[in-house]
């Protein structure tokens, strides 16, 4: 089958080229992939570290060409969204049954393919806050893939949302228009102290948000985008004066449990036009590198959606 290869040697290391056939396990299904979409993580930290030759790759939307032996799972010839922890970037995939959600029929697989990593990262880090009607959640790293289904779900879960870039004045319409109610260059900018917040940065701005938490609330450290250490001041964790059990809690979406519906949940909605799937970039996967590139240069904003059989676009 035809697949991206870890080649160190290509542009942004990923070539394409073949591989052997998976041979699913009795517990998956095999997949016959349509599209991809790339996240920071697996080429800023995959791609450089695996053996050559590997087939990476976390999200992928398609169509079942093989349902698993154990029974578990959908049928032969339904749409599908994927999540492993690699095989996304080929023709074929396998994967365990509970990793897969279902998909309308007739849904645009490149907007879908978005889902995974993304879509379930942020509905399951704003499960972790609780409660979000009438709460204040603080986004940052709010452009990026995770960021825009973060801002747009807290904002369907009834919350006020403060969303975080880098660049208000060029993207604040963009966050605005996905459901922010206040755009802001850095988390000490925001008006008012926050419930929870869905910090995809990290370090600096880990620090801040965690400074605008109030009594009870929950900063949920699931990015780790800047590179930089949390360096905490004196008396960050001083529990007086509206501070009182304010938590920060580690994330790791395949740490989660029971993904499936809420895979087909999220797929259901990008596919009713309900949710904006965030993609900024869209081409067929031999322009891979290109769009690896774009990623690692912070020159996309948003997802990366890769169609395995477009013409070059
Ligand atoms: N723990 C998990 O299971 C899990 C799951 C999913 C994602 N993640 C992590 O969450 C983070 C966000 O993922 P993503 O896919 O949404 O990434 P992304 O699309 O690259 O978005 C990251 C956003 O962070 C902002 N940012 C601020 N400082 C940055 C810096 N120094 N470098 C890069 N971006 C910076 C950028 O927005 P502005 O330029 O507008 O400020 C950018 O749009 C990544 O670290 C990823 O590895 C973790």
């Amino acid at each position: 089958m035809r697949a991206l290869l870890v080649d160190r040697s290509a542009p942004a290391g990923l070539r394409l080229g073949t591989a052997p056939e998976p041979e699913p396990a009795p517990h998956q299904a095999l997949i016959r992939v349509a599209a991809t979409s790339f996240n920071y993580g697996e080429i800023s930290h995959l791609v450089p570290e695996a053996p050559e030759g590997t087939v990476l790759g976390w999200d992928a939307a398609g169509v079942v060409e093989r349902a698993a032996a154990d029974g578990s799972g959908p049928a032969v010839g339904t749409p599908v969204v994927t999540l492993a922890p690699a095989g996304a970037w080929a023709e074929l995939r396998a994967v365990d049954t509970d990793l897969i959600g279902t998909v309308p029929e007739g849904a645009d697989l490149g907007a879908v393919s978005t889902v995974p990593v993304a879509g379930a990262s942020a509905l399951r880090a704003l499960h972790r806050i609780g409660p979000l009607l009438g709460r204040r959640v603080l986004v940052t790293g709010a452009t990026g893939g995770v960021g825009r289904y973060a801002v747009q779900l807290a904002r369907r879960g009834g919350a006020y949302v403060v969303a975080v870039t880098g660049d208000p004045e060029t993207r604040g319409d963009t966050l605005r228009a996905l459901g922010a109610h206040e755009v802001v260059g850095t988390p000490a900018a925001a008006s008012e102290p926050v419930h929870g917040v869905i910090d995809l940065v990290g370090g600096k701005q880990l620090v801040e948000a965690y400074e605008k938490l109030s009594e009870g609330g929950t900063l949920v450290a699931v990015g780790h985008s800047a590179g930089e250490p949390e360096q905490f001041p004196y008396g960050a964790l001083f529990g007086n004066e509206g501070r009182h059990d304010r938590t920060v809690a580690s994330f790791y979406l395949l740490g989660c449990t029971n993904l499936a519906p809420d895979l087909s949940l999220l797929a259901q909605q990008v596919a009713a036009g309900e949710l904006d799937p965030g993609v900024s970039w869209r081409g067929g996967w031999q322009r891979a590198g290109e769009a690896a590139d774009a990623l690692l240069g912070r020159r996309l904003h948003g997802k990366a959606v890769l169609d395995l059989d477009a013409a070059a676009a």
